[in-house]
């Protein structure tokens, strides 16, 4: 007989059940949740051997729950994965899936690098002790100031994804470099290899990935990138290849997030290396280093199956190395990708507490204490979540809508971005601000 337990609920008449959980996890939420998740001898969810109920009592809610031994394993997966390759592999984290310094900490001890969008995540990584060499700087619309923290901090490599930023670019790293010799005297050669600037350009393949059109990248039509068929990412390599000031080491494609089928990485691989084929035989210009970007997709409901790690590592391995030998491609290629989602969504729950409980048009309405800030995404890119429907608690129609036949499981992975924006403007520390979640950093019971 299934056992009526609650997942958690607070709310002015303190904790009381409000879903029935058996006490096995049913199917569809063993798929999304942590693997260490289960139901506890109490009735309650433990992830990681932690009482979710207990978390929400000292944290309050909403608050994100993170399971550490998972995050570490899935960073162990993917580093072996792409150690075991025909050609050089390289994992990179992109930490905008959850820019918090105890993640990004565990992610450099794996060996990962880290790709930032922000001075922000910047920051994080600087805290994290991550070596500058392997930070990865992205962004379409970077600042000079962000141009500049990129260069100041000595980023390994910085993807250039506009014409216009290479002319920015070169005066940060002239002015950099003027500042130090005035500050230091002089400098080695400027156009000695170690004191150019690595960067990456952009491409934008023109490859339609089979994902939610708001969260596809790689389009020609994409703000994205540098165009193959328009002639922009080959401009942009002939306006490099002169200069003292960059080293153009490698290209970049990005092409979406929640992949799950392989061909697209395919198909921007070979477009990718057909590119670096032709910049070798346009330009003189070698590049040695191909970003495949992240975008691997993970379950939100049970009917979605992830590709695996290996599969991933695998197939990109193999194609890679033999389309490079088909092209006569000099040996030497390292392959990067930059998982997100794929590390640390299925590590991650947000707890929340039941409010006001009401029927309504035949309908029950169960409110509860988040919204749009702690969980933008399913609102703009719907993943797929098991919840139907929902309206922020910041709107009037607070609260969140379920499908007739839905159980309430208000559980879900973490998305990508959709609980840290930005270098988590919505996470706090416990105790502050009461409608901003906390994060109970990475536990592990
Ligand atoms: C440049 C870049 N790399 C990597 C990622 C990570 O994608 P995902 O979290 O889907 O793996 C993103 C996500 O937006 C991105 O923009």
């Amino acid at each position: 007989m299934a056992r009526q337990t609650g997942l958690l609920d607070t709310g002015r008449q303190g904790y009381r059940s409000v879903s029935m959980v058996d006490q096995v996890l049913p199917d569809g939420l063993a798929a999304v949740l942590p693997p260490s998740a289960r139901i506890s001898e109490k009735g309650n969810l433990e992830i990681a051997g932690c009482d979710a109920t207990d978390l929400a009592r000292e944290y309050g809610t909403p608050l994100y729950v993170y399971d550490e031994d998972h995050i570490r394993g899935r960073a162990r997966e993917y580093a072996d994965a792409f150690a075991d390759l025909p050609l050089d592999g390289q994992v990179v984290y992109a930490s905008k899936a959850c820019p918090i310094v105890a993640i990004v900490r565990i992610m450099a001890e794996a060996g990962l690098w880290v790709d930032v969008s922000t001075l922000g995540e910047l920051e994080v990584a600087r805290q994290a002790a991550v070596e500058p060499g392997r930070v990865v700087v992205h962004g379409n619309n970077k600042s000079d100031g962000e141009l500049e923290a990129a260069v100041g901090r000595g980023a390994g490599r910085i993807v250039i994804d506009s014409l216009d930023e290479i002319d920015r670019l070169v005066a940060v790293v002239r002015q950099f470099r003027s500042d130090r010799s005035r500050a230091e005297g002089p400098q080695p050669r400027s156009s000695s290899p170690g004191n150019r600037r690595k960067v990456y350009l952009r491409l934008t393949p023109g490859v339609v990935a089979d994902t939610h059109h708001y969260i596809r990248t790689g389009q020609e039509d994409s703000k994205f990138g540098l165009g193959l068929a328009d002639g922009q990412a080959m401009a942009a390599v002939e306006q490099i290849s002169g200069l003292e000031e960059l080293d153009l080491v490698g290209v970049h494609a990005h092409i979406g997030s929640q992949i799950f089928d392989l061909d697209s990485y395919i198909e921007t691989a070979d477009a990718a290396l057909e590119f670096i084929a032709d910049a070798t035989r346009l330009h003189g210009t070698r590049l040695t280093e191909l970003d495949l970007g992240g975008g691997l997709g993970i379950a939100y409901s049970p009917t979605q199956v992830a590709v695996s790690v290996a599969e991933l590592a695998r197939t990109l391995g193999d194609h890679v190395a033999a389309r490079s030998r088909e092209l006569g491609l000099p040996g030497g290629l390292r392959l990067l990708v930059e998982p997100g989602r794929s590390l640390v969504g299925r590590a991650g729950i947000t707890l929340y507490s039941v409010g006001v409980v009401k029927e309504s048009g035949g309908r029950r309405y169960v409110a509860v204490d988040g919204g749009m800030s702690d969980n933008i995404r399913v609102r703009s890119a719907p993943p797929g979540h098991r919840v139907s429907r929902r309206h922020p608690r910041h709107s009037r129609n607070g609260g969140i809508r379920l499908d007739d036949g839905e159980q309430l499981q208000h559980v879900a992975p973490a998305c990508c971005r959709a609980c840290f924006p930005r270098a988590s403007p919505n996470c706090r520390a416990p105790g502050e601000h009461p409608r901003r979640p906390a994060v109970d950093g990475a536990v592990t019971g």
